[in-house]
């Protein structure tokens, strides 16, 4: 068994099995007593499905029992979140917050803000400390990286400069004849002509918006805890998955380089649905199967060949011969 870290990040490019295989996980460390808490910050919703949560409960920790959701015998439980932006800014900022209608727009599951709120939820559960473990699913490719890097704009939005600003923003009494003077007469223009397509509220929607976000920056700082986290071999374990395809292989070579600022040496490769445990078993006696056989087999090797040298530590996760996915999470369970 690999041991287990405070927080535990799945990632690799879609369909590779990165659902499927934190679940797997999850079931894994829980079967053994161990506290833990499953997040999908992926708005696909997979995990959804797997554990038959109800779109409902979308940001509130649901407890997942062994035999009642995965038809288990053995009986354990762990907690799982599908995470929701706008849950999270309601559990920042209160009910009221979101009524402003352009952070309705940013908190929906696509609506920009998913991946920097996404570290802000798990900032939250890291630092109420719960659980021994929180897994994490991630979104496909680009998003992944963006959910990595949302601490620069984190960053970059709570800079001093822009921070001082505001301060004048919400202490200049009316805030329009404040940005009158303020900005040059091109941005006003600019504005003016920006209301004037979007209608008369839009900027003070917006300046009200910015003030929301501001007024909240604390959580937001408070989350680049999660990066330090994530740096540290002692709290965190790193999956990268690919499934046996030299496509998928590639992909997640690109994905490594782009997130190696952040990798420590306890990086795991994952070589997922992969064949060879089933081939090694099958010998074929007619000779257009042992083709097959060999043709599967060498395929294997290859991308075996090119993981050995470019990975340190790699594990390999076998083809499951179910559909059902709770029964793919079980068997791929036994694995870890
Ligand atoms: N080891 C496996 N054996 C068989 N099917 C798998 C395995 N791992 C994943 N799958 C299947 O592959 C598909 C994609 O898996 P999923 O976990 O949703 O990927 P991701 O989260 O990376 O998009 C699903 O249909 C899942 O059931
Ligand atoms: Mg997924």
């Amino acid at each position: 068994m690999i041991r287990p870290k405070k927080l535990e990040i799945f990632c690799g490019t879609g369909g590779v099995g990165k659902t499927t295989l934190a679940t797997s996980r999850a079931v894994a460390l829980a079967s053994k007593g161990h506290k833990v808490l499953l997040i999908t910050i992926d708005p696909a919703k997979r995990l959804k499905e797997i554990l038959k949560l109800s779109e409902a409960r979308a940001g509130k920790v649901e407890t997942i029992s062994s035999k009642v959701h995965l038809n288990m015998q053995d009986d354990f439980s762990f907690d799982a979140l599908l995470m929701s932006p706008r849950e999270t800014f309601k559990r920042i900022g209160g009910e009221k917050v979101i009524e402003n209608p352009i952070l309705k727009i940013l908190t929906r599951p696509n609506g920009g803000m998913n991946e920097i709120l996404a570290l802000v939820e798990v900032d939250h559960h890291l630092s109420q400390n719960n659980y021994e473990t929180i897994i994490l699913d991630t979104p496909p490719g680009q998003h992944f990286i963006d959910f990595l890097e949302s601490s620069k704009k984190i960053k970059l939005f709570f800079k001093k400069i822009y921070l001082d600003i505001f301060q004048h923003l919400k202490s200049g009494g009316k805030k329009r004849k404040f940005f009158t003077t303020l900005l040059s007469s091109g941005i006003k223009k600019l504005l003016d002509l920006l209301e004037s397509i979007t209608g008369a509220h839009f900027v003070t929607e917006f300046i009200e918006t910015i003030g929301i976000v501001y007024n909240h920056k604390d959580d937001f700082i408070k989350a680049l805890e999660v990066q330090e986290t994530l740096k540290n071999k002692e709290l965190s374990n790193w999956f990268l998955i690919a499934s046996v395809d030299h496509k998928k292989i590639s992909e997640a070579a690109e994905i490594k380089s782009k997130a190696a600022s952040f990798l420590h040496e306890d990086n795991y490769f994952i070589i997922n649905r992969s064949w060879s445990p089933h081939l090694a078993k099958w010998q074929p006696k007619e000779s257009k199967m042992a083709n097959i056989r060999t043709t599967l087999w060498n395929r294997e090797r290859e991308i075996m060949d090119f993981a050995e040298k470019n990975y340190i530590n790699i594990l390999q996760f076998g083809e499951i011969f179910s559909l059902l996915p709770e029964d793919q999470v079980c068997q791929l369970a036994k694995s870890w």
